[in-house]
């Protein structure tokens, strides 16, 4: 490959991930701040797989923080295509011009093989995330979110793109990447993707936290929260996680009853209470109704 990799490297050990992704407020641990480290090291995007609300999302935003890097986003829907993606011309300015140029003609103007070497020029391209990321002249983090809802044709152009850094525009020629992003796929695994598209990728899997780590989460990211219930809401949260549920507690979710908690005042929660507050929690009747369940049964330890 041709790309330069420019500054050499973001980080210079895997502690130096962890250390700076806690600087921004992101618990990370060994396996995830490694997968970064390597990343970086390779020139390899992560696909980032797990349950939502997992911190996926927020990883690639941490990374971008504790660079100072320019994060680029391109969020992932059923029918997104090359020109949302990549690119596509200003038609209705191309339209413009053709007719400012009928008027000019009139007026004895030049003819259609400069209109046309005009309209495809840079003033009508209009730039899509993945092409902004390779035009970059400063590395970026650039984030391809929740990839997959696409269709396989655009997973396959994603590929193409992440397999060489360059697109290759007709009308203007290739553009190389100046320096490799870091770039990060995330996948709430509503399909399989393709082998090749996974092959190209450092693999990541984010689950729920531990305890421990999830404890120090609520304490980061909370303000005015006691270590006393935070430890006792991670542990709360992981007896429903237990739960044969629709949808289990997210850490976003674990977040937002802390808060609901704090707000109300409380420092040490009780069955009653947490029962009262389920709905933060979790947004089924029926995974309120189990979880109410076990909490009488074990109460609020
Ligand atoms: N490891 C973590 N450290 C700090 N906050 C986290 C972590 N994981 C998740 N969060 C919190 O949970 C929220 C949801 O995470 P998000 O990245 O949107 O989830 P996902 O993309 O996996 O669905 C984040 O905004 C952040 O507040
Ligand atoms: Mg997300």
């Amino acid at each position: 490959m041709s790309v330069a990799m420019n500054p050499p490297w973001r980080f210079d050990s895997v502690a130096a991930v962890r250390d700076g992704l806690q600087g921004v407020d992101y618990l990370s641990d060994e396996g995830i701040a490694g997968v970064v480290y390597l990343a970086d090291r390779l020139g390899k995007p992560v696909l980032v797989e797990g349950p939502a609300g997992t911190g996926k999302t927020e990883l690639a935003k941490s990374t971008a923080r504790m660079t100072g890097a320019r994060l680029i986003r391109l969020q992932c829907y059923e029918g997104l295509d090359e020109a949302k993606a990549l690119y596509e011309w200003n038609y209705k300015k191309q339209l413009l011009r053709i007719q400012a140029q009928r008027v000019g003609e009139e007026a004895g103007a030049g003819g259609w093989s400069e209109i046309e070497d005009d309209i495809f020029s840079e003033d009508f391209l209009l730039t899509r995330p993945l092409l902004e990321a390779i035009r970059s002249p400063e590395p970026v983090v650039l984030l391809i979110d929740e990839v997959d809802r696409v269709e396989v044709e655009t997973e396959a152009l994603l590929l193409e793109v992440l397999s060489d850094y360059q697109v290759s525009i007709p009308e203007l020629g290739t553009v190389e990447a100046a320096s490799i992003p870091l770039v990060f796929l995330t996948s709430n695994n509503t399909r399989e993707l393709s082998e090749a598209l996974k092959r190209r990728c450092l693999y990541l899997h984010l689950d729920y936290p531990t305890l421990e780590r999830e404890k120090q989460i609520v304490l980061t990211r909370v303000p005015d929260v006691s270590d006393h219930l935070a430890d006792q809401i991670v542990r709360i949260v992981r007896s429903i996680r237990s739960l044969e549920l629709k949808k289990h507690p997210s850490v976003s979710e674990t977040i937002d009853w802390a808060r609901t908690l704090v707000l109300l005042g409380l420092d040490n929660i009780d069955a009653d209470q947490a029962k009262q507050t389920l709905h933060i929690l979790l947004k089924y009747q029926s995974d309120i109704a189990k979880a109410a369940k076990e909490l009488s049964v074990n109460g609020a330890r």
